[in-house]
């Protein structure tokens, strides 16, 4: 109680991690599980948000990669490599630095939003882009760790991330007393869905909770192989997390929606964005693109039908809203010039 060690730490009877390894940590995990009053009333549901954007680096994926760079530094790896839309980079970059590892990231030329580049600046990777998309860096980086074993691949095709991030699993089931009915997520490589999925499992078959939740995926229109059950070739959607068209856990993702009865659904970028909005300005939640895609998903299933009225919802929300400070802006005024006067400043709130 009181102090919170990382989820290696709080969850380390779960973990493939052994006695004598330094675990590498920034005190990830133990984020809130928040109450969403507006949206449980737009939904008829009891709706939660885990807020994973509260994570060091801002996003879930610090989750799995304290698992990942504790293990590749027992093993002995100098470096660490990863492909990234934004957040894994940002994740490697700060974790090897706590490893005292180098750390480069694969990303696709000018598809990365601001933050995340400015963090993987300031933690000194080296970034590599590339003229591809996400799909063609994860090809990239599988190649370079097969022919240079000094260097760990951290991106969830690695199983210790999978492993770390089912934490996010074990949190929201031991702060309800009881796994959710349904747990909404946004989807793109599929690392994520796959680790709840595994997490869920993992507190089910010890008893420690009696139901399993309904697993609700949701892709962006532009990149939802998933849905559509084959690879997209040209992946495209505002939501540039997701932006992926072959999810290398395409295997842990069906599985999770076919032992779950959940589903996987596409949301449009229109949907995206009104739900990002919808959740900043309405439950004080800022979170990036991505991340709304949970919600987006989730008004979309209580508009046709396949959300039973009345369940329990955890829709978890990825990634931290000043990651893409451009995509709050982008339909923002300017800021308004105001004289030096009580009176204007007391009027823009609309006092009499
Ligand atoms: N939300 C955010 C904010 C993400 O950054 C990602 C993935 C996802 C959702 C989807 O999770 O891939 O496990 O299905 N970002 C990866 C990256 C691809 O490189 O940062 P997933």
């Amino acid at each position: 109680p009181g102090h919170w060690p990382g989820v290696v730490e709080a969850y380390r009877d779960r973990m493939p991690v052994q006695p004598d390894w330094t675990v590498v940590t920034l005190g990830e995990g133990g984020t809130p599980l928040l109450p969403a009053p507006r949206l449980s009333e737009r939904t008829g549901c009891q709706v939660f948000l885990k807020v994973d954007g509260a994570n060091p680096t801002g996003s879930f994926k610090d989750r799995g990669m304290t698992m990942a760079v504790t293990a590749a530094l027992a093993d002995g790896k100098q470096s660490v490599l990863c492909a990234s839309t934004g957040n894994t980079s940002a994740s490697a970059a700060a974790y090897a630095t706590r490893a005292g590892m180098t750390c480069a990231v694969l990303v696709p030329r000018g598809k990365i939003a601001l933050g995340k580049l400015a963090q993987a600046v300031a933690h000194g990777a080296r970034i590599l882009q590339i003229d591809g998309n996400f799909d063609d860096c994860l090809e990239l980086a599988r190649k370079t760790t097969a022919d240079y074993p000094a260097i760990a691949l951290v991106n969830s095709v690695n199983p210790t991330r999978i492993a770390g991030q089912a934490s996010a699993a074990y949190e929201i089931c031991d702060q309800l007393g009881q796994a959710p009915d349904i747990h909404c997520l946004p989807v793109g490589n599929a690392g994520n869905i796959t680790a709840y999925w595994k997490g869920y499992r993992g507190y089910h078959s010890d008893g420690l909770i009696s139901e399993l939740p309904r697993m609700f995926g949701y892709q962006a229109a532009g990149a939802a192989p998933l849905v559509h059950g084959a690879p997209v070739k040209d992946p495209e959607t505002v939501a540039t997390a997701i932006r992926i068209g072959a999810p290398a856990s395409w295997r842990g993702a069906t599985t999770a929606r076919d032992e779950s009865g959940g589903k996987f659904a596409a949301v449009t970028d229109d949907e995206i964005l009104a739900a990002y909005r919808l959740l900043s300005a309405e439950e004080a939640v800022f979170v990036e693109p991505a991340s709304a895609a949970s919600v987006a998903g989730l008004l979309q299933s209580c508009a046709d039908g396949t959300l039973p009225k009345g369940s329990l919802v955890v829709c978890t929300v990825t990634g931290h809203g000043l990651k893409d400070p451009d995509s709050a802006l982008l339909t923002a005024p300017d800021p308004e010039i105001v004289p030096i006067d009580p009176g204007a400043v007391a009027a823009a709130l609309e006092l009499a």
